[in-house]
């Protein structure tokens, strides 16, 4: 935090006014429902991104990263809107625009969460910006209102449909634990998550894939659902159960049924899942994490080999559980296992995707930590 501001004074020559950060997530189960209005139950990692910030009276917008500070990128506050110049500045500039804001600002961001390995690295820029901003003008939003603001930036300037998980949980998770939120109202719960008393550890393994199918693929499993809730006239998946599911299949097509019936079963997973945690029953937890890769694996067809082989060898080397998480197609899988285990297992990985012909997996782990925070310098 002392480096951004440094950095920010040596670039734009003069003190920055608010210092922010704000985290990336594992979900620990919950996958692909948020969108349909279901439960999710992810946790804030250590990893975070930081933004600094100033205001300026020219109506200039100047965004740098500290990654590569001598590019900064420029653009009249007029123009931040959909379809604006920018690359990755526009998680920047959707933020500025969704929260209304005019008048000019310097940024400078940085970040140590893994761009590309399912960790919501946009979605910890995004409510980095978010709570500067709220702070440097004096918005009085609510984390649910930047929760939806974030969002909106990233459907509506950045182009990515995606639901209200990873910005909820950036803004709201508490450390030590996993925040089981209700994507339909925004309500969220607080569910201690301590596996080191368990003698467990979650270890995240990224991938290192990224496939192209990611963006087209998350939108067409949305628009599936989507579809189903209009066939059966209900607002989401959330409003059907097995039953129902099975009662209406003769109005869906064979991929609306195994997708929507995904759906039905992460739901019930999820809040399976808060009650083993509760219960620290933390073999059931691993069955229903193991559980959701099936779902995730079969009906909703969003992983890939990559992810598949790192959830079959962490569970051969003796998972309790394994899945992969976030949008899929690439990206990162956790593995619920024993502290005493984590060496065997990431060699059991790293072995199984060398014998792929895989690139080199990372690994790391993460206690649960704070959500998004905000300071004013004077
Ligand atoms: C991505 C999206 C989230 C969520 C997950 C899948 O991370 O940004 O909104 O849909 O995929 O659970």
């Amino acid at each position: 935090m002392a480096s951004i501001a440094r950095t920010f004074e040596e670039l734009y020559g003069r003190k920055p006014e608010v210092l922010a950060e704000a985290p990336g997530r594992v979900n620990l189960i919950g996958e692909h429902i948020d969108y349909s209005e279901g439960f999710v139950l992810p946790f804030a990692i250590a990893d975070r991104a930081y933004a600094a910030i100033a205001a300026r009276k020219d109506g200039l917008v100047r965004i740098a990263s500290h990654q590569r500070k001598e590019k900064i990128f420029t653009i009249d506050i007029n123009d931040v809107k959909p379809g604006s110049k920018g690359d990755w500045e526009k998680y920047v500039l959707g933020v500025i625009w969704t929260l209304g804001i005019s008048t000019g600002v310097d940024i400078l961001v940085d970040g140590t969460v893994p761009s590309g390995a399912g960790l919501s690295s946009s979605a910890a820029l995004e409510c980095s910006v978010a709570v500067a901003l709220n702070t440097l003008f004096e918005l009085g939003k609510s984390k649910e209102d930047l929760a939806r603001a974030t969002q909106k930036a990233e459907n509506d300037y950045v182009g990515m449909p995606c639901g209200i998980m990873d910005q909820s949980v950036s803004l709201m998770a508490q450390a030590g634990a996993a925040l089981l939120l209700d994507c339909r109202d925004l309500s969220t719960e607080s569910i201690p998550f301590n596996v080191a008393d368990a003698g467990l550890e979650l270890l995240i393994i990224d991938t290192q894939a990224h496939h192209a199918l990611v963006d087209g693929g998350y939108a067409e499993r949305r628009a599936s659902c989507e579809s189903v809730a209009a066939k059966l006239n209900i607002p989401s998946m959330r409003h059907l159960t097995l039953e129902s599911l099975e009662a209406n299949r003769d109005k869906l097509t064979e991929t609306e049924f195994i997708r929507a019936r995904h759906a039905v079963t992460e739901i019930a997973r999820v809040l399976d899942a808060v009650t083993a945690l509760r219960a620290s029953d933390f073999v059931t937890l691993g069955k229903l994490i193991n559980a959701s890769h099936i779902s995730l694996r079969d009906d909703y067809t969003v992983s890939c080999p990559e992810l598949d082989v790192a959830v079959d060898a962490s569970l051969e080397a003796g998972a309790m559980g394994a899945r992969m998480v976030g949008g899929g197609f690439g990206g990162s899988a956790i593995a619920l296992i024993k502290a005493s285990d984590v060496q065997k297992t990431r060699e059991a990985v790293s072995e199984a995707f060398e014998s792929q012909g895989f690139k080199k997996p990372r690994f790391f782990t993460s206690l649960p930590s704070a959500g998004a925070s905000a300071n004013l310098l004077n």
